[in-house]
């Protein structure tokens, strides 16, 4: 199988965020201690990726640049793409045709923070299936603000709908897709919703028609929070502090997940230390140098 690439979606408007997105994207906004953006790369990093494209904004472009570079620091290959409007989710696909050339790929949002013991296992089952698709479904208290999965009495999926009225499961799809290297092709046949979008639900229908889409439950004890609300947003901060800062361990370190991949060598974790010399964030990368032993 040629080697699986990531996308990331870092466009959009940040309506529900203004004013605090009027003059930044909410993507680079804080959660805690570091940029919103290097917890959907955690998760692509985690999942072996080490090609990135990274959508944004043309106008917020040179700040994600500035913010990540050309991701050596972790590893990785960062690539930029612009969408020039917030279209919708599957135009992500049509406008990472070029960069995918006939990848299959794992896309996330960027406002999308996932955390939970076994995460890695998900993403490796995911990452291993060379045809179709893979979404992942998790419980949430008000699934009518997302695409639900219907699932029948063997635990199949039947049907996704977007934002219904009322939901028939309370199983939300999450913001992470492990697609095939035909994704492009079919986002391309997809037509513009009522909302003029190309929406993400109608790609994954399908691959749902073909039979080719799988779901996999995120279960108890595994955090998703998306960050695109006044509240959600400070939820994520204090989520991700008291987790750090009760164990001593960071969530959504990059350095950390480049170095125990093997992707950068000590020499790189001890520059990268010394440049976060004055903080708590270059401690910790400190501490990786002589940390022997590390139970996951
Ligand atoms: P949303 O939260 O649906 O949209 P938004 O970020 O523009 O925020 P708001 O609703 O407050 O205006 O988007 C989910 C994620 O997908 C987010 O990280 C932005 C990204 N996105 C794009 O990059 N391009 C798009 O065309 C859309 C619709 C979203």
């Amino acid at each position: 199988m040629t080697k699986r690439k990531g996308i990331i979606l870092a466009g959009g408007t940040g309506s529900r965020l203004f004013p605090i997105t009027s003059g930044v994207s909410k993507q680079l906004l804080p959660v805690y201690d570091k940029p919103m953006i290097y917890y959907p790369i955690s998760v692509l990093m985690l999942s072996g990726i080490r090609e990135i494209a990274m959508i944004t904004t043309p106008q917020d472009r040179a700040q994600f640049e500035r913010a990540l570079g050309d991701g050596s620091h972790w590893g990785v290959s960062l690539t930029y793409i612009e969408q020039p409007s917030p279209d919708g989710l599957a135009q992500a696909y049509i406008l990472a045709e070029d960069f995918l050339n006939g990848a299959p790929s794992a896309m996330i949002l960027g406002d999308n923070l996932f955390f939970g013991h076994g995460l890695p296992d998900h993403l490796e089952e995911a990452a291993k299936q060379a045809q179709g698709g893979t979404v992942f479904g998790y419980r949430v208290t008000d699934p009518e603000r997302y695409g639900v999965v219907d699932i029948d009495a063997d635990g199949k999926v039947t049907a996704i709908v977007e934002k219904p009225e009322v939901a028939p499961s309370p199983y939300a799809v999450t913001g992470l897709y492990f697609l095939d290297g035909t994704a492009p092709a079919k986002a391309k046949s997809v037509k513009p919703s009522a909302r003029g979008e190309l929406e993400i639900t109608s790609l994954l229908e399908l691959y749902l028609d073909e039979g080719s889409l799988t779901v996999q439950q995120l279960g108890r004890g595994f955090a998703w929070l998306d960050t695109g609300t006044y509240a959600s947003l400070l939820d994520a901060g204090n989520f991700v502090r008291t987790l750090s800062e009760r164990q001593g361990m960071q969530v959504g370190c990059l350095e950390e997940i480049a170095f125990d991949a093997g992707w950068i060598d000590r020499d790189a974790l001890a520059e990268r230390a010394e440049y976060y010399s004055k903080n708590a964030y270059g401690a910790y990368l400190k501490g990786l140098l002589t940390e022997t032993s590390k139970i996951k």
